[in-house]
């Protein structure tokens, strides 16, 4: 059977890819933050996964206030890098499973999660700067992508223990794979930020910690979380960090935490990263 072999959790912010796609990752004001990277990288190289799910939200670049479904499943053999207003990113094509994503569309929607199917998705910076972080700059993504998209950008999004959920489902779905894949689920998106209004710019670092640490040792207990308290101490778009929810469901109730990073400043937000091992 498929099997995941790992869960990385990973902010999206798009000053990363713009200085990765910009060349000037190795200058004075980005190296710092890149030099926090190798770790996470060699991680997922000697894991050699076939097939990433990422987690992660679209920002109105497939959907927009016509349509705004709260779980998508991207089922497409290639997914396009999305024009977000200064063209689309200079990375590559993301490459699709058609076969496993429709065997996790049929297995999520009979174990009664309604997923929609998207047979034709672009992809922004959402999705697109967690693989730059995890994989830098490859001529060709090293392994096939399912988008799972969610909304957050909408308010209701789903709660963190729907998502918690969902990750557990996702996990029935994959054991019963029978293929031979090695997965790695990506639950993308936070860490604090409030990008908009009065408290703009808003970091709390010690929340950010308190939600790693719950995210590794007390999983059950964060997905009990109400929103409030996501929008109260990390900002209105810290409440993407539900999707690190789907993440964790996904593994084994016991990981090994093999690294974790939170750097500040990459944008007005606080940037984070953490690795676990289904160990
Ligand atoms: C930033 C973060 C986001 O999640 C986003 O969608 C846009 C910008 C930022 O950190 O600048
Ligand atoms: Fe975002």
């Amino acid at each position: 059977m498929a099997e995941i072999v790992g869960g990385v959790g990973c902010s999206h912010v798009p000053a990363v890819g713009a200085a990765l796609d910009n060349g000037k990752s190795g200058n004075e004001v980005w190296k710092p933050y890149f030099d926090t990277l190798p770790p996470a990288r060699e991680w997922i190289e000697e894991k050699k996964p076939d097939v990433c799910i990422v987690v992660y939200n679209d920002h109105a670049s497939a959907f927009s206030m016509q349509l705004i479904p709260t779980f998508t499943l991207g089922v497409a053999p290639e997914f396009q890098p999305a024009d977000e207003g200064f063209g689309p990113r200079k990375v590559p094509t993301v490459e699709g499973d058609p076969d496993l994503a429709w065997h996790l569309a049929e297995s999520l929607i009979l174990d009664e999660f309604d997923m929609t199917i998207a047979n034709e998705m672009d992809v922004d910076h959402g999705l697109t700067v967690p693989l730059s972080v995890m994989f830098g700059q490859p001529e060709n993504w090293p392994t096939k992508v399912i988008p799972l998209a969610v909304n957050v950008v909408q308010f209701p999004p789903p709660t963190g223990h729907r998502c918690y959920m969902l990750g557990k489902a996702l996990r029935r779905a994959i054991d019963s794979y029978p293929g031979a894949e090695r997965v790695v689920v990506f639950g993308t998106g936070g860490m604090s930020h409030q990008l908009q209004g009065e408290r703009a710019g808003l970091v709390n670092s010690e929340w950010d910690s308190q939600f790693m640490d719950n995210l590794v040792s007390n999983p059950a207990e964060q997905a009990q979380v109400p929103h409030v308290e996501y929008l109260r101490e990390a900002g209105t778009e810290g409440v993407e960090l539900v999707m690190w929810l789907i993440m964790r469901g996904a593994m084994n109730d016991s990981v090994e935490e093999v690294y974790r990073s939170i750097y500040v400043p990459t944008s007005n937000t606080s940037n984070g990263l953490i690795v676990l091992d289904n160990a």
